[in-house]
């Protein structure tokens, strides 16, 4: 009898995963803003999951001024301007981008889609737009420099065992990084409650809540049980060895609290690429970075995962610019949920930006196929944006074009 069952339950289950498949591809061709896209990745992932894209530190306080600040600023048109050839296109250290938004570096995709971070570049790269990959991503950087042939830049942190990093770096030309990101705002780890109540841990933890949650999202379950993607890919095949229970103890405890700029200015002389330096809001270190040979800094706070009350990204935006913007390029992310929120950053003096959330979720909601509606949305929105601003491309853009809003 199991004979005979055992491969009508297995189809039984292909259907499921196709229907609820099919249905997700439909909710993300359909999704007209990222917000909607984040409401399907939250209706297709298991909470705990969920919950670790979209939290942030502690009240979250900074992850809502992240947003709230953008749109605390009106966009302040021009007219009878021929935006008829209109070109959203830029440049990042002198490479040619057909729109100004970034894939920020994010860690642990696996858990969203068992594509992951190769969805994500590949995403972005079919906006023509540069991929950042996280050293915490789930796939190794030679697997997605494999799988991809867009351009990536590589996010690393000055973790306690330099000679980890300096390998990382090593691994990361040899596979064709453009650019390395040195992220500088987690000398620890920070409090993430709703993690915490979640009881989010690597491995997934099997409690009768996480079966349950399992069980409402078949897809993801299913997905997770055929190609687990649950560690740090760079780690696991490097220092910290074996599961995904060394990894997580061992990033952790890798995390330094004395790094300074002058264990900066060592990677800077290891990597002989553009440097960018994430995590920056004050112009005095902006300066530092300037002072050090970066390339660009990123004004970020982390997307509000690391001091919470910390300002916004896009409050800190004119005063770093003021300071180093004519010594290298600022980009800004934090919080950009639409096309005016990068065009009101390019206003304010940004490059360009980088998105987190909007392209997990994206990933969450239907894998490559939802990070890459994410993209389109952006690109049309900042095409609109452009054109009814009266800005043929992102240079004609500038400060004029932004207002506190009342
Ligand atoms: C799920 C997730 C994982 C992240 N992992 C990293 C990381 O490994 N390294 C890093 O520098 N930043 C990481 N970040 C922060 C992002 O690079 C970026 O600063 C932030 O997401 C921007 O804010 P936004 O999500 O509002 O766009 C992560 C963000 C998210 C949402």
């Amino acid at each position: 009898m199991s004979g005979v069952l055992g491969p009508l339950i297995r189809q039984a289950g292909r259907d499921l995963r196709t229907r609820s498949g099919d249905a997700a591809g439909r909710r993300v061709a359909r999704a007209g803003s990222v917000d909607e896209l984040r409401e399907a990745s939250r209706r297709a992932l298991p909470k705990v999951i969920y919950e670790f894209v979209e939290g942030g530190a502690n009240d979250e306080r900074t992850v809502r001024r992240n947003v709230e600040d953008l749109d605390a600023l009106a966009l302040l048109p021009r007219t009878l301007v021929d935006v008829s050839g209109v070109d959203h296109g830029t440049t990042v250290l002198g490479r040619r981008v057909g729109l100004p938004v970034l894939g920020a570096p994010t860690g642990l995709c696996g858990l969203v889609h068992h594509d992951g971070e190769i969805a994500l570049a590949r995403a972005l790269h079919g906006a023509d737009s540069v991929y950042v990959l996280a050293a915490m991503s789930s796939y190794a950087i030679e697997e997605v420099a494999a799988a991809t042939p867009g351009p990536l830049w590589f996010q690393t942190y000055l973790w306690r065992d330099r000679g980890v990093v300096r390998a990382l770096l090593d691994r990361a030309a040899a596979a064709g990084a453009e650019a390395l990101v040195v992220t500088v705002d987690v000398p620890r780890s920070a409090e993430r409650h709703r993690d915490r109540r979640n009881g989010f841990g690597l491995p997934p933890r099997l409690t009768p809540r996480t079966v349950l949650e399992g069980v409402r999202h078949p897809r993801w379950t299913a997905d997770l049980l055929r190609r687990p993607r649950i560690t740090a890919a760079n780690v696991a095949e490097g220092p910290a060895g074996g599961d995904a229970v060394s990894v997580a103890g061992y990033v952790d405890a890798q995390f330094d609290p004395s790094a300074t700029w002058e264990d900066l200015a060592e990677l800077r002389a290891a990597w002989t690429g553009p440097l960018v330096v994430k995590g920056i809001l004050h112009p005095l270190d902006a300066r530092r970075a300037v002072q050090l040979g970066a390339d660009a800094v990123v004004v970020s706070n982390h997307g509000g995962r690391q001091l919470d009350h910390a300002a916004s990204s896009i409050s800190r935006l004119p005063a770093v610019v003021d300071e180093v913007g004519d010594a290298l390029e600022v980009y800004l992310d934090g919080g950009v949920r639409r096309g005016s929120d990068v065009v009101k950053a390019l206003a304010l003096g940004a490059r360009a930006c980088l998105v987190g959330r909007p392209i997990v979720h994206g990933l969450g909601a239907g894998g490559e196929a939802g990070a890459a509606r994410a993209m389109t949305l952006f690109a049309a929105e900042v095409r609109t944006a452009l054109m009814l601003l009266g800005a043929p491309d992102v240079e004609a853009l500038g400060p004029g074009h932004v207002v506190a809003a009342p």
